[in-house]
């Protein structure tokens, strides 16, 4: 029995109306997920066995051969890029991240050997010092500071080989000042043009990177002056700060920008993508995914779900797309 509504006496909009059946909540959806959304970060490193990084479940520090295997996954399941991180040797660390510069280190290689089996897949590398520094900081320390332009120096150089090795996309995460405008000016003069920057613009010194730093092998140690990022990263408490931040690397030649964290920073992702209107990307880091693992693990959550709301939420609040670990299952979901 339906109810009966004496007319005048309730409202006559009634936004229930087009809840009520699921045809018409699929077409009144103002903001839908797709896995052309989706850009997949993966841990690579130099040896033959893949190894599992215990803080989050269902990710691994993979060999260049499954990489290969990932990036085919990638191109089956429509992720239009992937974006490596390597974790590097011990040996191969020293003070000043030389490793990093090195044309034939583990990034290039890998670079180069998925470029040779699937060129349309988009391939991003990160620009920072911390998997190759000894202390793990993302620069060069003078006095236990890390000091911003003898760090750009090498940012370039690291920049340069990448670039050279075949990736699309070099994303400075370092947070040095001043250095999207040094590196396009360094990719340019090696004729690199169509290179682009991905500038983590808005990157905040977040306590939600842990387990990330458990899989790169990074965590600063104390011999960094405060064993934080916090004399380069933002300040969690400031948003005004993230628009200048933005402005000044789109001056210097950004192609695209990056919020960072994710979900605590929506707020900040608005504001960004409303000023500049500029391909606008947010990163769902390490710790946001081991949270929601967590709670799951637990019977707490339904991972299913909870993943795909917190990206819904990321594309309502601007993105254009997703860093996210969760990449190849969302992208699985979505299929289904
Ligand atoms: C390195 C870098 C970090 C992340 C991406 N690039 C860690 C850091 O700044 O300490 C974090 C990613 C994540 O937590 O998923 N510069």
């Amino acid at each position: 029995m339906t109810d009966q509504i004496p007319t005048g006496k309730f409202p006559a909009a009634r936004m229930r109306r087009s809840r009520r059946f699921g045809w018409s909540r699929e077409l009144s959806a103002e903001t839908r997920l797709s896995s052309e959304d989706l850009i997949w970060p993966i841990f690579i490193h130099d040896r033959s066995e893949d190894k599992d990084v215990d803080s989050m479940p269902g990710v691994q520090r993979v060999s260049v051969d499954t990489l290969i295997k990932m990036a085919e996954r990638a191109v089956s399941l429509n992720i239009p890029a992937i974006a490596l991180f390597p974790s590097a040797e011990d040996g191969l660390k020293d003070e000043n991240g030389t490793e990093a510069a090195n044309p034939d280190n583990l990034v290039c290689r890998a670079v180069q050997a998925v470029k040779a089996e699937f060129p349309d897949l988009g391939i991003i590398c990160d620009v920072a010092l911390d998997p190759y520094t000894s202390h793990g900081q993302d620069g060069i320390l003078v006095d236990g500071y890390v000091a911003n332009d003898a760090t750009i120096e090498m940012l370039i150089k690291q920049s340069v080989v990448q670039a050279q090795a075949g990736c699309d996309v070099v994303a400075p995460s370092d947070m040095m000042d001043g250095r999207v405008g040094a590196i396009r000016t360094a990719l340019d003069a090696e004729n690199l043009i169509d290179t682009q920057i991905m500038s983590y613009a808005a990157k905040y010194n977040s306590a939600f990177y842990g387990p990330f730093r458990d899989a790169v092998g990074s965590a600063p140690s104390t011999a960094s002056r405060s064993g934080g990022k916090g004399t380069y990263q933002m300040d969690p408490a400031n948003s005004d700060e993230a628009i200048r931040e933005v402005a000044m690397d789109i001056e210097e030649g950004a192609d695209s920008v990056i919020v960072k964290p994710g979900l605590p920073y929506l707020d900040v992702l608005q504001r960004v993508k409303e000023t500049f209107g500029v391909p606008t990307y947010v990163y769902q880091v390490s710790g946001e995914y081991a949270m929601l693992h967590a709670a799951a693990e637990k019977g707490w959550l339904d991972l299913d779900a909870v993943m795909m709301e917190s990206l819904l939420g990321m594309k309502r609040a601007g993105a254009d797309g997703i860093w996210t670990y969760f990449a190849p299952e969302i992208a699985n979901l979505l299929k289904t």
